[in-house]
């Protein structure tokens, strides 16, 4: 497996981890609404910065080209259905976005359900058939390079700070929600 295609199922395991966490999120039972929205505000901070500018990122401006240019099909193809996903899974954001902003916890979760479905499906599609292509057409020095721009990438839209930030995260709410 290439180094580029290993970096990007990393982040779709921690990607699925907050899903998780996500799910017990939803499941509280909303006794104390400002401490779930907390968490909310939290959630879709990580979404945005994490999921869909950083590793979303990668995939399009990096991976998706390289396989293209390995006439791997956009449009009609597997890169058009995945960009599809990508714009879908931002639109679900924007929702879960809007509701943390009116307080409205309901509508929230109906978003969080679509994002949360959506990204599973998306990222077994991912790991399952598009990853597999890209490691056979793909070689292991042009997976390094992919690498080399992913690792510019993600210090360009998050910063090592950052990082670290959305890490500690992840490990607060799987402390506080045991997951
Ligand atoms: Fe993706
Ligand atoms: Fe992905």
């Amino acid at each position: 497996m290439g180094k580029a295609t290993q970096d990007l199922r990393n982040e779709h395991d921690a990607i699925l981890h907050v899903l998780q966490i996500l799910d017990k999120m939803m499941q509280t039972d909303n006794s104390e609404p400002d401490a779930l929205l907390q968490y909310y505000g939290e959630v879709v901070y990580f979404l945005k910065i994490f999921a869909d500018e950083c590793h979303h990122g990668k995939e399009e401006d990096f991976l998706f080209k390289e396989l293209v240019k390995k006439e791997i099909p956009d449009a009609g193809g597997p890169v058009g259905v995945m960009l599809h996903e990508h714009a879908q899974g931002r639109e679900y954001i924007a929702q879960m976005s809007r509701s943390f902003d009116k307080n409205n916890i309901e509508e929230f979760n109906n978003a969080a359900v679509l994002y949360r479905d959506l990204l599973r499906q998306h990222i077994e599609k991912e790991n399952n058939v598009l990853f597999m292509m890209a490691d056979k057409v793909i070689d292991e020095q042009e997976q390094d390079l992919l690498f080399e721009q992913f690792e510019q990438h993600e210090e360009n839209v998050i910063g090592h700070g950052v990082h670290e930030k959305l890490h500690a995260m992840i490990e607060t709410w799987a402390k506080a929600f045991g997951v």
